[in-house]
Order: C-alpha cells, then sequence, then structure tokens
C-alpha cells in the first residue's frame, strides 16, 4: 500500500482525494485545508484524517507522497516543504504562477531525489492519445507541424478569485486553459525551444492576465506549433490539438471529445477520412459532468505515479520540466509581446 495524501480540498482535490482511496494499492492517509469542512468532507468516506494545515500533514506517519491541489500560488510551499521532508509529489497544473518559483521547486527534487510530476492530465483524455499513437504509428506520414488551442467564455468560468488574477494565478488565457495546450505541444514535439507570440487584455481587462495569446513554438525536434490561448472563445470551453504530416492528419477534440483522421498515401493524393467518436463519455458526462472525464484521467495519472515509484520510466506522467516549460513558454510570450521579437528557452538547468 502507497500511502498518499493531498494537499487543497476544493473541486480538483475532492476528486483526487476520491481516486486515492479508490484505488486498491493507495491508501488516503489525510486531506489538509484551511476550509476544515473541506477537508472532512474529502476524508468523509475514506477513513483518512482532516487537518487545516498541511504541515500536519506531512508528520503521518509512513506518508510516502502528497498530491498538491491549493490554489497556484500555494504550490510552491507545500511542493517544497514535501520534498524537503522526502515525499513523492504530484503538483496540480500549472505547476507555480512563476518561473523562478517552478525553478525552485524543480531544485528541491532534485536535492531531494524524489519525483515531481505535473497534472496535465489531458495527456490521458482518450482522444489526445488517440492523437499520440496516430502520429507514432506513422499513420499521416512524417510530422510536419501541430496546431493546437484551447479557450472559454472567460471570467462566469471561475468560482474564485485567484483562479483568473494574474497577481495570484500568474497569468490569464495561458496559465489556466492554455497550459494544457502548452503541455500538449511538448508532450508531441519534444522541448520547445523558441516563442514568438503576442498577448492581449483588450476585453476582459483583469491586469496581468491575458484574455488572448497566440504564439509560434519552435521544438528541438525542428517541427513547430501554432497555439491560441483564449478567454473569448463564445461557443464555450473547448479544446483541440491538430498534427499535421505529409500524408495526413488527426485532430483530437473536446468538448464532445472526438478525433478525425484523415490519411492519403501521397501528398495531395485519394483522402480516406475516419471519424471516431466516444459515446460512453459523452453520456457519462451529461449524468455526471466534466469532472467524470477529469476522474478517469486522474486514475491513469495515479497509476502512472505508482508505476514511477516502482521505478518504470514508462509513463505519460508530465514530469517537472514540462511544468516548468509550460510556465516559461507563457513567459515568453509575454516578452515577446513586448520585445517584438521571438524568445529563446534555456535548457531547465
Ligand atoms: N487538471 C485540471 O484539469 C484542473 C482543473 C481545474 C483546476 N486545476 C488546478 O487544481 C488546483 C485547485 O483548483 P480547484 O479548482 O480545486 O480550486 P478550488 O478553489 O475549488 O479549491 C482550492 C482549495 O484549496 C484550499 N486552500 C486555500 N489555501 C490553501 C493552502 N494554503 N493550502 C492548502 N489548501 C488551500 C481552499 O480552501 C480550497 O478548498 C489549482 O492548481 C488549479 O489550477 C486543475
Amino acid at each position: 500500500m502507497i500511502r498518499i495524501g493531498v494537499v487543497g480540498a476544493g473541486v480538483i482535490g475532492q476528486l483526487r482525494a476520491q481516486t486515492i482511496h479508490q484505488h486498491p494499492q493507495t491508501e488516503l492517509v489525510g486531506v489538509a485545508d484551511p476550509d476544515i469542512d473541506r477537508a472532512r468532507s474529502a476524508v468523509a468516506t475514506s477513513g483518512g484524517q482532516a487537518f487545516s494545515e498541511w504541515e500536519q500533514l506531512l508528520k503521518c506517519d509512513g506518508l510516502e507522497a502528497i498530491v498538491v491541489s491549493s490554489p497556484v500560488q500555494f504550490h510552491e510551499e507545500a511542493v517544497i516543504g514535501a520534498l524537503q521532508a522526502g515525499l513523492h509529489v504530484l503538483c496540480e497544473k500549472p505547476l507555480a504562477n512563476s518561473v523562478e518559483a517552478c525553478r525552485r521547486m524543480l531544485a528541491a527534487a532534485r536535492e531531494s531525489g524524489q519525483i515531481l510530476a505535473v497534472g496535465f492530465n489531458h495527456r490521458y483524455y482518450p482522444a489526445v492519445s488517440y492523437v499520440r499513437s496516430v502520429i507514432a504509428e506513422g499513420r499521416i506520414g512524417t510530422l510536419d507541424h501541430l496546431r493546437v488551442f484551447g479557450g472559454h467564455d472567460g471570467l462566469a468560468n471561475f468560482r474564485a478569485d485567484w483562479q483568473y488574477q494574474g497577481a495570484l494565478s500568474g497569468g490569464g488565457a495561458m496559465m489556466d486553459v492554455g497550459i494544457h495546450m502548452t503541455d500538449l505541444a511538448y508532450h508531441l514535439l519534444g522541448d520547445i525551444t523558441e516563442v514568438y507570440g503576442i498577448s492581449s487584455g483588450r476585453v476582459w481587462n483583469v491586469p496581468g492576465s491575458e484574455d488572448n495569446a497566440m504564439a509560434l513554438f519552435k521544438s528541438s525536434s525542428g517541427v513547430s506549433a501554432i497555439y491560441q490561448a483564449t478567454w473569448t472563445e463564445w461557443k464555450g470551453y473547448r479544446f483541440w490539438i491538430e498534427a499535421y504530416g505529409d500524408r495526413g492528419m488527426v485532430r483530437g477534440y473536446y468538448a464532445p471529445m472526438f478525433n478525425l483522421l484523415v490519411t492519403s498515401d501521397r501528398p495531395g493524393g485519394r483522402r480516406k477520412r475516419m471519424m471516431k467518436f466516444y459515446p460512453e463519455i459523452i453520456l457519462r458526462e451529461k449524468l455526471k459532468s466534466w469532472t467524470s472525464t477529469a476522474l478517469q484521467s486522474f486514475q491513469e495519472e495515479l497509476k502512472d505515479l505508482l508505476r514511477l515509484i516502482a521505478g518504470n520510466q514508462d509513463v505519460v506522467l508530465a514530469d517537472g520540466i514540462a511544468g516548468l516549460r509550460a510556465v516559461e513558454v507563457a513567459h515568453a510570450v509575454y516578452q515577446s509581446t513586448q520585445e517584438g521579437q521571438p524568445i529563446q528557452i534555456r535548457d531547465p538547468f
């Protein structure tokens, strides 16, 4: 049994606690939240303890790992505290609200030798896994470029101020829905080495929080991506990732979840078109909301964390460097907007 705790018992923390309690090889030791009622509700059926401070949780006997799902501005203290206490950590996205904080967290992970993983759970969405396997199997030929998009219709989507105020969250659309899309580009392309982009905040006018960002990413593999993160997607929440090769293209879309695959035997040749739908997910979300899909992805993420703890490196789970990169890319877009230049991203260490 791996004994795991959760820091932060809001919407995501409750799901994380449930995931740990339900997995046969993990035990939910406790949950910490300054709102003790939330912590109590997260352990109500698991037998774990409720704490009002994360420091108390870290003192639990035999604790091996924690999941950090507090507001972004509080990630760093709990992540570094846990790493220094010799625990593994899975931290929600974005890893932190500044590049410097991410670097400090990575340094603490290196020093402790413990795992620092980041909750980029969209990697586990079936439509995204499908895109990844189509590329890997060469079904669209040689990969040429990606198009990634993530958006929703802005401020009505937030339940708390920290979720959209740049001073707390670290930024706007790019640090919110866009952070997953940056990570998916990184996940599929490899390291992002150069960024050219424009961010703007003319619609919602929240200081420090862009409502739109458009950018070009160059990767170490030479393949590029075109990216948009937005809070002015008036049609509502959606994201997609499209990969274009010299023999076709594949699209992973959410919500609703589906894939489109177009293939041909040569550039411009006769096209074969295939759609893949996920009716069970669409139906389940109608009954139980989007959180049921997030829950499934958290279950996959937890399995990967257990594999990593057991020494198996063959996982989809995002590591601390992926967490740092996603924040760095957002900051590179801010810098590029000010300077009108492409920005190089330096080695993580
Ligand atoms: N992976 C995803 O798809 C996804 C989706 C939404 C949010 N998130 C991330 O999950 C995290 C939590 O988001 P949420 O939507 O559950 O937020 P929330 O506002 O619902 O919950 C946050 C909880 O943290 C508690 N808290 C406040 N200060 C704390 C501290 N210092 N230590 C511990 N807990 C503290 C609050 O009392 C609250 O219960 C954030 O990092 C957010 O970016 C991830």
